[in-house]
């Protein structure tokens, strides 16, 4: 087995010859659904690989990506609190991946290092899926780190009638306006920056939502990031909100409810943005083969 800078849990792709390995990496990483949904894959399409986990040390990603490939790995899903190390350790990002600030999904090809972030394609296919139109829609998006920016870019793709982001320190939110004002003009989108107080404002908030989604890591300590008083502007009994965190009724998705809105988890973005790595490791010819909803609706049964 393998490097002290890198606490494998059981991948290691010398133990795996015959075989195409591939990882996810995260730390903790030993929840992770992501090697059930890619051997599912890997079953529909027919394709003889492994895919592991790997847990390297907070400061040891680099490490333990380079050991990954080094010793033949084909490709990995980076999950929390990796995905800017990945985005440093790739040698070459695709467009999205550079503007979503962060990478999820690496491979080698002819000894270089690729970074792509399929996030943002995976929720959007998602909602999709969901029957959750895109189109004109006025969408509400908490949260301005990592997650919230993986996402904004094929949100705006869907050319929504607004985009608002909201976020507790205002200013994060602000920023990300400024670096995707861009292909929120060319696709006619208002894009606009909120705090989180504005939304409890009737007048900075003055119509709710279609779509919410939860992109802070609020939930993940029992927390909403929405108040009382800003439930009563945001959603209607028309809206939908999404909670990009799953396994959870989280405290957001319990105030949508007793506001009458419809909820979703984020399983279905895992499951699709774990879609996206697969054809990218394997080929895009393969998307005949591949069931995601199949996939979904298995981990939730
Ligand atoms: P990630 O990569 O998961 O997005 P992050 O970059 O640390 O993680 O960002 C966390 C996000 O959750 C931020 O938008 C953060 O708000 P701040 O920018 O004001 O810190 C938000 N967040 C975390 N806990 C929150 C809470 N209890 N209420 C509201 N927002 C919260």
């Amino acid at each position: 087995m393998s490097s002290h800078t890198s606490n494998e849990i059981h991948t290691d792709p010398k133990c795996f010859t015959g075989l195409d390995v591939y990882a996810v990496a995260g730390n903790p990483i030993s929840h992770s659904k992501s090697p059930l949904i890619h051997h599912e894959y890997a079953k529909q399409a027919n394709q003889a690989m492994h895919y592991g986990r790997l847990q390297p040390e907070l400061d040891g990603f680099a490490d333990a990506a380079k050991h990954f490939f080094a010793s033949g790995g084909k490709g990995m899903n980076v999950t929390v609190p990796f995905k800017l190390d990945a985005q440093a350790f790739a040698d070459q990002l695709t467009m999205r991946a550079q503007l979503a600030g962060a990478v999820n999904t690496l491979w080698i090809q002819d000894g270089k290092i690729y970074g792509d972030n399929t996030d943002g394609a995976g929720l959007v296919r998602d909602l999709l899926a969901q029957g959750i139109a895109l189109h004109m829609a006025r969408i509400l998006l908490i949260g301005a780190g990592g997650a919230a920016r993986g996402v904004i870019g094929p949100l705006l793709e869907q050319s929504p009638k607004c985009l608002v982001i909201a976020n507790r320190s205002p200013e994060k939110a602000n920023e990300l306006v400024q670096i995707f004002a861009g292909l929120a003009s060319s696709k006619e989108v208002a894009l606009e920056s909120r705090s989180l107080l504005d939304l409890e404002s009737p007048e900075k908030t003055p119509y709710p939502f279609d779509l919410v989604i939860n992109a802070t890591a609020a939930g993940l300590s029992d927390q909403s990031p929405l108040s009382p008083a800003a439930l009563i502007n945001i959603f209607t009994p028309s809206s939908f909100a999404y909670d990009m965190v799953y396994g959870k009724t989280t405290a957001f998705m319990q105030q949508a409810l007793q506001r009458g809105a419809r909820i979703s988890d984020g399983l279905g973005m895992l499951v699709e943005q774990a879609a996206d790595a697969f054809l990218l490791w394997r080929g895009a010819e393969l998307a005949q083969f591949i069931r995601p909803r199949a996939v979904l609706a298995q981990l939730r049964s």
